[in-house]
């Protein structure tokens, strides 16, 4: 692929966005200018052949880091500058709502934290938020480290039974689904799906619900909103199946939270006894600490929210990281011994967390180079004037009502101007401080900025480094997702040595809302011989 020149062997590529809104694109690259911005020219072939993002890197170099780009009559501007998007995201972030991806996920999480209105998010927000706060977590740390246990039994199993005990074949990313969707069900409303061992119909319409997300969020028509889509295209009618048995599941469980909400556990929540709760899932919090009237539709689509948002980006960091580390072998073994010394055969714990420090910097260096998603969406409410960007035109860029905005997450993490060796897997990058290398407005890069952080996040990097957002919307559940990931490859390279079935070459590549696999990340397994 033409933006990586990198020792990281990157996967070949399939192109599914936009596939069918070819009409759309043969006018590409005209329309007005907004203010003094460049305007990208490349060749259309480039858009169907590969993932949008790549086109986007390509055009970033060529054209810098704030450019429109125009299909027919649509114009989308395109930030890959850390200035401009802490302004959209952090300064100003009120005059800029999901725009397109609220179209697209409104019929699905309705009123919840993603596509919400400015004042139903308010409110949400502030109830949420607090739910995710240290003894949560602590308790969290206990719930992955019993769900990783699962996975790790269940391979130990087929080692036995298919390996000889010696070697399996295992498609890690469906593992790491199944893995993801037991710790988000149970973490956020106490329900085991189980998915790990069993199938279940909810566990069926919860992928077929991802999968129709996912497929939406590839398209630029909202075709599921043609009259009567719904009742006579057979994969939206699947589509509505599969919605009512998740909400029929989810209604169950908020009418049996308020059912049995008792005084006792709201007094073990507010002296945030955690550990001695049965039930310390995020449901149990938002009924018992604010009361039985909560709205059930809303609880409802806050809940739904939480389990597409928490479930296939959790699965996807766990991917690459495993499809990184297998081609970078002396960086596995590195991780290996810091898990050794921390943990021996040991389980992990909240407090070993805090030791794992390697592991956790091969979490987040795996979200830099496969932030997920890869673009962030905005619309503007109204008219605004964003500021130049670091090489971009000094007067900054005045811009309508109404643009739509795609901030390039993607394009910053693997920035030839903010990161040396961009395109490398360098998980130690993270401890080094970095002068901002006269590049005005941007304060550089210091760990020091946010002392206390178990984890590098967007404010060490001042907007550089965005994996889950920044500003008021950045993401509710990141510190929740980061210990989750580490907690699991601990767990999976304490026991096991991972290699690639194939080539690095063979694993294809394919973006919806997160980058992931076209046919599964093969892995070969084996029982580590040292242990
Ligand atoms: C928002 C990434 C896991 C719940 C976001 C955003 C990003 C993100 C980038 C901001 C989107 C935007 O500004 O448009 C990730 C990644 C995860 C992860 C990479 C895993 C590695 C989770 C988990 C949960 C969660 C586990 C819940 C348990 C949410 C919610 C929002 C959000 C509710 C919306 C926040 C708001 O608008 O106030 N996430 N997320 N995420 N995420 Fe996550």
């Amino acid at each position: 692929c033409r933006c990586q020149s990198t020792s990281t062997d990157e996967p070949k590529t399939k192109m599914n966005l936009f596939d069918n809104a070819s009409n759309l694109l043969t006018n590409l690259l005209s329309g007005g200018k907004i203010g003094s911005m460049p305007i990208a020219e490349g060749a259309v072939s480039d858009l169907f052949d590969r993932p949008l993002f790549f086109s986007l890197y390509d055009w970033f170099l060529k054209y810098g880091s704030v450019y429109k780009l125009a299909f027919g009559p649509k114009a989308f501007v395109v930030v890959s500058d850390p200035i401009v998007a802490r302004y959209i995201l952090r300064e100003n972030a009120f005059s800029y709502d999901k725009g397109v991806l609220a179209e697209i996920l409104e019929p699905i999480m309705g009123k919840g934290l993603i596509p919400a209105d400015l004042d139903t998010w308010k409110q949400r927000r502030r109830v949420i938020a607090p739910g995710f706060h240290s003894s949560y977590l602590e308790a969290m740390a206990k719930l992955f480290t019993d769900c990783a246990d699962r996975t790790v039994l269940k391979f130990d199993k087929l080692l036995e039974q298919e390996g000889g005990g010696k070697t399996i074949e295992l498609d890690l990313e469906s593992e790491f689904s199944n893995l993801a969707l037991d710790i988000i069900g149970l973490g956020v409303f106490n329900y085991d799906f189980g998915s790990i061992t069993t199938e279940s119909p909810v566990i069926k319409a919860v992928y077929g619900t991802l999968f129709e997300a996912e497929h939406r969020s590839t398209f630029y028509i909202p075709y599921w909103n043609i009259p009567l889509a719904r009742w006579l295209v057979p994969r939206q009618r699947k589509f509505q199946s599969d919605l009512k048995v998740i909400n029929d599941c989810l209604d169950g469980l908020i009418r049996n939270a308020k059912e049995t909400r008792q005084e006792a556990d709201v007094e073990k929540l507010q002296q945030r006894d955690y550990l001695n709760l049965k039930d310390a899932s995020l449901l149990r919090f938002l009924v018992d600490m604010r009361g039985v009237d909560v709205d059930d539709r809303q609880l409802r689509d806050d809940l739904m929210t939480m389990l597409i948002a928490g479930h296939e980006t959790t699965a996807a960091v766990l991917t690459w990281a495993v499809f990184l580390l297998a081609q970078h072998p002396v960086k596995m073994k590195k991780a290996q011994s810091e898990i050794d010394a921390v943990l021996g055969q040991g389980r992990t714990t909240y407090e070993s967390l805090k030791k794992l420090e390697y592991l956790r910097l091969i979490v987040v260096e795996s979200l830099r180079l496969y932030p997920q998603p890869p673009l962030l969406i905005r619309r503007s409410l109204k008219s605004d004037k964003l500021p130049g960007g670091y090489n971009g035109d000094k007067d900054g860029y005045e811009i309508p009502a109404g643009t739509d905005v795609f901030l390039s997450v993607y394009n910053l993490h693997r920035s030839p101007y903010f990161w040396d060796k961009p395109n490398e897997f360098e998980p130690e990058r993270f401890l080094v401080k970095k002068e901002s290398q006269g590049i005005e407005g941007w304060a550089g890069f210091d760990p020091s900025r946010s002392p206390g952080a178990l984890y590098p996040n967007e404010i060490i990097a001042d907007f550089a480094f965005l994996p889950f957002g920044g500003g008021p919307r950045k993401c509710v559940g990141d510190q929740f997702a980061l210990m989750e990931s580490t907690i699991a490859l601990a767990m999976l390279l304490q026991k096991f040595d991972v290699e690639l079935r194939g080539s690095a070459e063979d694993v294809e590549l394919v973006t919806g809302a997160t980058i992931h696999t076209k046919s599964g990340l093969w892995c070969k397994l084996k029982k580590r011989s040292n242990v």
